[in-house]
């Protein structure tokens, strides 16, 4: 194979026939997508072993060609892993890389193997695979986050800390509650990417350029060899959709929003003023000026990156949006999105998972901040309607005023004297106690999906099941 520097502008090998020169210095960089393209050397290779074996079947390449071809793409795997392979931007993608090693490598039995399709089927199989693939990588890592919530969930079914609603304190409710919030949105996740999956499941070699080809090609034999459902069902269709790297990036991005509103939550809790848990070393830093801080830098991080995640789906959407059937060079930019937020993803999701598993949970500054903020008002609400028999709304203003009282005396509701809550509601009793610590709010809620620790205990086993 030629080596990059010292190949001349010359007349490409591929189209040499019909252009007399080659390509000026910057069409050939504005052209070539083999620096990020080959990535996707293993796709390629797999995908071409799987078409020569099908045309050999097919009787459309003899059996000594395909045994050399096969043979080639292997030694070429090899050089490519082995990192002894040489790229050339001149050969512009991964796919005329590969082929034009090929002919180095095995002579003229090279120029058999593109029989039948275009590079347009080939590149959408290799990327459809990576993507695939990914998506499947994905997969497992939602399910080690969403084990490592689990675990954390199990550990602190019994935890209570105040539950938020505009950031302002709502309703006590469980730290473990809060930790299968999460397993529920990963969960959502998860099942996304399942879908995905399958909706991918279909084999686009073959379509060929874009109208299929006369060759007696078997597509349905391509795509069982490659692991595919099924082969796609229109060829036109087949060459100018990217629905699987768009999937791919709006999975990632909901994904990352989850991702990002978790980095927030721990960002939030780490700080001196919250303290409701404490980063690991592992995953903070110091200040290089102030001895005393401890930057949770990894949630920050992970809580940035949900914008090139977002960027990338908008700008393949924009690509994609103004685009006429069927293949458009524009579609080459697919990939780099695709990889950049394949990388962030990963990276986010794993920094998560490290970051929930080694996190000191502080009980107690959780508890005392559950305690606060008259917390429990609802429950007093609904001791009246229970206890006392009030419609809701003047149960409702009863417990308003006795907020007030606690607020002008400077103390909790629980701390209000038996005679103050009676000056406010003579229906009141000494029963009321029972219902106004935190820990009697969170068992009481005990309907399907509450936070009661009984409740948070049986969606712990659900998931469990299923994970
Ligand atoms: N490098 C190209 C891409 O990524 C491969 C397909 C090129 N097809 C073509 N007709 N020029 O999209």
């Amino acid at each position: 194979m030629a080596d990059g520097s010292s190949e001349t502008k010359s007349s490409n090998q591929m189209w040499g026939g019909r252009f007399a020169s080659g390509p000026d210095a910057i069409m050939e960089e504005i052209n070539a997508s083999i620096g990020f393209d080959k990535k996707l050397y293993a796709q390629d290779i797999r995908g071409s072993i799987a078409h020569a074996t099908m045309l050999a079947h097919q009787g459309i390449i003899s059996a000594e060609d395909k045994d050399k071809i096969v043979h080639g793409l292997n030694t070429i795997l090899s050089e490519i892993e082995s990192g002894a392979f040489e790229f050339s931007r001149r050969l512009e993608d991964i796919h005329m890389n590969v082929e034009a090693r090929l002919a180095t490598l095995i002579g003229p039995a090279a120029g058999r193997l593109h029989t039948a399709r275009s590079r347009n089927d080939q590149v959408a199989l290799d990327f459809r695979l990576w993507v695939k693939e990914e998506l499947q990588k994905t997969e497992k890592a939602l399910t080690a986050l969403i084990a490592a919530f689990l675990d954390r969930a199990e550990e602190h079914a019994d935890t209570v800390m105040p539950g938020f609603t505009h950031l302002q304190t709502a309703q006590p409710v469980t730290f473990g509650h809060h930790c299968m919030a999460y397993v529920e949105m990963f969960g959502r996740d998860r099942s996304r990417v399942r879908h995905a999956i399958e909706h991918m499941d279909e084999s686009p070699i073959g379509a060929a350029a874009l109208a299929g080809t006369g060759f007696p090609i078997d597509r349905h034999m391509t795509a069982k060899a490659l692991g595919f459902r099924e082969p796609t069902r229109n060829s036109i269709d087949t060459v100018s959709d990217r629905d699987f790297a768009l999937e791919f990036l709006s999975i990632a991005s909901i994904a990352a929003t989850h991702l990002s509103r978790l980095a927030e939550e721990i960002v939030i809790w780490s700080t001196p003023q919250f303290g409701f848990i404490r980063l690991s070393d592992a995953f903070s830093t110091g200040s290089s000026i102030m001895p005393q801080k401890k930057n949770p830098d990894a949630a920050e991080l992970v809580r940035a990156k949900t914008g090139r995640i977002n960027g990338s789906l908008i700008a393949l959407l924009t690509v994609m949006k103004g685009l006429p059937l069927a293949y458009s060079k524009d579609m080459q930019e697919d990939k780099e999105q695709v990889f950049d937020a394949a990388e962030s993803l990963e990276l986010a999701i794993a920094a998560m998972t490290g970051m929930v598993r080694d996190m000191t949970v502080r009980a107690d500054r959780m508890k005392a901040a559950a305690g606060s903020g008259y917390s429990t008002a609802t429950d007093l609400a609904d001791w009246l309607v229970r206890e006392a028999g009030l419609p809701f709304r003047d149960a409702h203003h009863v417990t308003g005023r006795a907020v007030a009282l606690a607020e002008q005396k400077g103390c909790d509701l629980a701390d209000l004297s038996l005679a103050d809550l009676q000056s406010i509601n003579p229906a009141i009793t000494e029963k009321v106690f029972d219902v106004l610590t935190v820990e009697a709010s969170v068992a009481s809620r005990t309907s399907f999906g509450g936070t009661a620790p009984a409740e948070v205990r049986k969606q712990i086993a659900w998931w469990r099941a299923r994970n």
